[in-house]
């Protein structure tokens, strides 16, 4: 079966998905995490794999990057092949004071300047929430919530990387989901921080709503990969190593929700 931008047989895709943004991602969480997985669909070099993580199966496929591609996948996902829960698994730029280069957000809401949405209802600000199951899954998973405390770091194995990875802290609020990477927008950037946004990323928003749409279930979880107010980033290398503890936390969610 073909859709437009995805050729796979029906049954190929597993309900559950996870999605980063970039398909190198894709296939390394399919190569590392997923047992058995083997390459679905390659449209446009947006792969997709299917495999199992402990008996169950899960696909990995990319998204990439901003609210159209991502609403495009994931449309045609849970509308055409059977695909029930999607879990983004991205970067996204920290904007509150508090969060630091590696710490994980889990998108309670997504705020956006996208006009993707703004029509869908006619007269109404839609809101862009994930599947309160999926997030409140995550958060018992990564030990944040009411009555819990965040767990201790894992024991460092010797490498600087993976002693700050185990280090990071996971964090629950909205983000802003934007149009744009490159923007002169800091008085709007502020006022976000200023309502309680953590961080700044581009598709959360679009996956809620086409989530909403299609009687799916969705969540974001977003590893920060640089800082809008210091001047600090993550090398493109150590992304991968991070993007771990996010994998990790939807895995688990996608099994206890
Ligand atoms: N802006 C938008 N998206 C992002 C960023 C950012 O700073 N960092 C990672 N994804």
């Amino acid at each position: 079966m073909a859709t437009p931008h995805i050729t796979a047989e029906p049954g190929d895709l597993a309900p559950d998905v996870l999605m980063p943004g970039d398909p190198r991602r894709a296939t390394r969480i399919a190569e590392t995490v997923l047992s058995d997985a083997r390459l679905v669909t390659e449209v446009r070099g947006i792969v997709g794999y299917t495999g199992t993580f402990e008996d169950r199966p899960v696909s990995v496929m990319a998204s990439g990057m901003g609210m159209p591609s991502m609403t495009i996948y994931a449309t045609e996902l849970f509308r055409f092949f059977g695909v029930e829960r999607i879990i983004r698994i991205g970067t996204a730029g920290g904007m509150a004071p508090h969060l630091e280069l590696g710490d994980v957000v889990i998108a309670s809401a997504a705020h956006t300047d996208s006009a993707m949405t703004a029509g869908r209802i006619p007269g109404v600000h839609y809101s862009h929430a994930p599947s309160f199951a999926l997030a409140a899954a995550a958060a018992v998973a990564a030990g944040v919530g009411p009555g819990t405390t965040p767990p201790p770091p894992e024991p460092a194995s010797g490498s600087r990387r993976r002693r700050r990875v185990a280090r990071s802290t996971v964090h629950v609020g909205a983000v802003f989901s934007s149009d744009a990477f490159y923007a002169d927008r800091k008085a709007t950037d502020e006022r976000l921080v200023a309502h309680g946004t953590l961080a700044v990323e581009m598709e959360a928003a679009g996956l809620y709503a086409t989530a909403d749409a299609e009687g799916g279930q969705a969540l974001a979880i977003c590893t920060i990969s640089d800082l809008l107010f210091r001047e600090a980033s993550l090398p493109a290398a150590d992304r991968e190593l991070l993007f771990d503890r996010a994998v990790a936390l939807g895995l688990a969610a996608l099994a206890t929700a």
